[in-house]
């Protein structure tokens, strides 16, 4: 099923109804931005700009996997596929990493190089994405590669990242990505660059494993998401290895010693919540593109676009594959989209008591903690992906006093909302549990509240004829 490259995938969206070409120009200058944010917020289908105002030649994808339709084409399953259906899928796949990537000796992206003087980022169409951003911004879909000097480990991370100039670009590289954590502390210390390629168009899978946080190196992780090995290709200029089939690669160093203002941005929270302030710089010598390339982007704002959907999917199934590996008894844990990945729900089958702080307590000390606020656990007969019976449960489970517990100053994001502008730079949070599991030790026939309802309060038999007769009751089916 692995999708060679981004035009393929593409390729199976138009099938399902679920991409659409535009002819027609449109403009860089907001008006593609405009499209995508109104794709994300109508859930319409992924456009393919073919023609787009002062770049002939140039291509556009927008909105890329900013639906669970268009995430499931990319695993493989029917476009229909329930949430539930793509998590499990996406759990058994990736049990283990999946084959070491294969190096090739080139590939399309080889197709046209441009290295020193020449380079010139204007070249790429990058959009203004919102009004009111700091500049215009070429990687919001895409992935950094980067490598730990001393380990040699692959690092692939979706970071943000807007033209300053022909050869520079600026962004947050937080100190707790994993990017980040080997600037931060092995190259800036010592005044060294970083090399780093940004890879812009990979295929869905290879893109998918950039944004999740996982728990080996992305893409043995990607390989295992697509069932083959991904082929690589080296560099031009820095030692460093990238996906052949991907539509543009900027190759180049993060400078140490040298910030620049970045920002503001309309972020994944769906607001604008960070001031245009210093950030680390990326200077770019030489990029390699496909012919008639297509430049991928998400917008980022009100839910759902790729950011919320995919980093609060791959983020709930890391927690489920954490919580698990604590011997925890977790049934499944999701995080809404909608939430913007700040609310991760979880199921539990316990007899322990308390056992709501126990699962709030292993995640908030997880790698994923500065990501989320709220942790709500349900018993498992909820359906967490079906976020009426969550209210239910919240409202009917959770004692106001004794349910939820509230952690302060916790670690949290430079994006939040609700944080002030001080906490939002020192990267503070705060964290609350919600537990609305009923204690184990109530007694089942005198204390213990029985769920009401079709499913749970009357004999088989009976559901079965009212069901079957349904129909001839006189309901539409
Ligand atoms: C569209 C998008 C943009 C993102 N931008 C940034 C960013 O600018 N800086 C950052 O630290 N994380 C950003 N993230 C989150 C990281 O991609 C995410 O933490 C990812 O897991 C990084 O991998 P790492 O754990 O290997 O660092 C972004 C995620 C998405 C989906």
């Amino acid at each position: 099923m692995a999708f060679r490259d981004n035009r393929e995938f593409f390729e199976a969206l138009l099938r399902t109804g679920d991409g659409i070409r535009v002819a027609r120009e449109v403009d860089w200058d907001l008006e593609m931005g405009a499209i995508v944010r109104r794709v994300c917020e109508m859930g319409g289908p992924a456009p393919l700009f073919e023609s787009i105002r002062d770049y002939p030649g140039w291509r556009a994808l927008g909105a890329p996997l900013a639906t669970f339709r268009r995430l499931a084409v990319a695993l493989g399953l029917p476009a229909h596929a329930s949430v539930r259906e793509i998590s499990e899928v996406y759990i058994e796949k990736t049990r283990a990493p999946g084959p070491e990537p294969k190096l090739v000796s080139t590939g399309p992206c080889k197709e046209n190089v441009v290295v020193g003087d020449e380079v010139d980022l204007f070249m790429l169409p990058a959009p203004m994405v919102h009004e009111g951003d700091g500049g215009r911004y070429l990687s919001t879909w895409h992935m950094v590669v980067s490598k730990d000097p001393d380990t040699a480990e692959v690092n692939w991370g979706m970071y943000r990242q807007m033209v300053i100039d022909e050869h520079t670009m600026v962004g947050p590289l937080l100190p707790v990505s994993d990017t980040g954590r080997v600037f931060h502390n092995k190259y800036k210390p010592k005044n060294k660059p970083m090399p780093f390629a940004t890879v812009i168009g990979a295929d869905p899978t290879s893109s998918i494993a950039a944004a999740a946080g996982v728990p080996w190196q992305e893409p043995v992780f990607a390989s295992a998401l697509s069932g083959e090995p991904v082929e690589l290709v080296k560099c031009e200029t820095v030692d460093l290895e990238v996906p052949a089939t991907a539509e543009v690669v900027l190759e180049g160093e993060i400078l140490p010693g040298k910030e620049l203002p970045e920002g503001p941005f309309g972020e994944y929270p769906g607001y604008r919540t960070s001031l245009r302030e210093p950030r680390t710089v990326y200077r770019v010598n030489a990029i390699t593109y496909r012919n008639n390339p297509i430049l991928p982007g998400a917008n980022m704002g009100v839910p759902v676009d790729e950011g919320q959907l995919l980093r609060a999917f791959t983020l709930g199934l890391e927690a489920r594959r954490i919580l698990a590996s604590q011997g925890l008894p977790v049934s499944e844990v999701f995080m809404p989209p909608c939430s913007a990945h700040h609310l991760m729900i979880v199921s539990v089958k316990s007899a322990v008591t308390n056992i709501a702080v126990q699962v709030a307590h292993a995640l908030f000390g997880s790698k994923l903690a500065p990501w989320f606020y709220y942790v709500v656990v349900v018993d498992a007969d909820v359906d967490i992906y079906n976020l009426e019976e969550v209210i239910h449960a919240i409202c009917t489970g959770c004692h106001p006093g004794r349910g939820i517990r509230i952690y302060e100053d916790d670690i949290g994001s430079f994006a939040t909302p609700f944080l002030s502008l001080e906490e939002r730079r020192q990267g503070r949070g705060a964290k609350a549990v919600f537990d609305c599991t009923f204690p184990p030790d109530w007694d089942p026939k005198t204390e213990l509240p029985i769920k009401v309802s079709f499913e749970t309060n009357y004999p088989k038999e009976v559901k079965e004829r009212v069901i079957a007769n349904w129909k001839d009751y006189g309901f539409p089916q």
